[in-house]
């Protein structure tokens, strides 16, 4: 990847909680020809079945949805708050009405096809390893079903990472 170096998930020196609940991501999913990409806030990164993963949550009538699902590779995009007002364009439209990087002059760019943006100051490249909608059943707090009054329960994603690419 043009202007990106490659990092261990141990050199990674951001904090999680700023990176995804504050500064926000680009969930992006597809192929060179066809991909979609959306902001997200909610999600994680840790370590699951020995594996660094990144955790991401997905309503069920994202346009994203479809990509995720079709395909075996995600990326997450990290931006300078320079790029705030991209991302919130992302977040409030549906790539079924805009072609996002038009709109928002990010550039698309494919590690190895899958879909990630050139301004991102860090970008996982991620494969799913795991998937399974939450469900009002498995809700331990009642107040969490605030967050489901349409009944659109998330499905979630575990992720590996498997490649972690700061800009040069
Ligand atoms: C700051 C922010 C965070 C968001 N986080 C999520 C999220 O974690 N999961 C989700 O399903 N939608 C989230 N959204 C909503 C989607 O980004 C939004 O519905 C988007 O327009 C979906 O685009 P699409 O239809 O092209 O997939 C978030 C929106 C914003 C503005």
């Amino acid at each position: 990847m043009k202007n990106f170096k490659q990092i261990t998930p141990e050199s990674l020196n951001s904090n999680p909680f700023e990176l995804i609940g504050k500064d926000w991501a680009l969930l992006s999913s597809g192929t060179p020809e066809n991909f979609n990409t959306m902001t997200i806030s909610w999600g994680a990164v840790g370590i699951m079945w020995n594996k660094p993963v990144a955790f991401t949550f997905v309503r069920p009538q994202r346009y994203t949805m479809e990509f995720v699902i079709g395909n075996d590779y995600v990326s997450l995009c990290f931006f300078d708050e320079k790029y705030r007002k991209a991302l919130a364009f992302c977040g409030s439209n549906s790539g079924r009405d805009f072609d996002k990087p038009k709109e928002t002059g990010l550039t698309p760019a494919f590690c190895d096809g899958v879909p990630y943006f050139e301004e991102a100051k860090l970008v996982l490249v991620c494969k799913k390893l795991y998937n399974q909608f939450l469900n009002a059943e498995s809700v331990v707090e009642p107040t969490v079903t605030d967050n489901y009054a349409a009944g659109d329960y998330h499905k979630m994603f575990v992720n590996e990472i498997v490649e972690f690419f700061v800009k040069e």
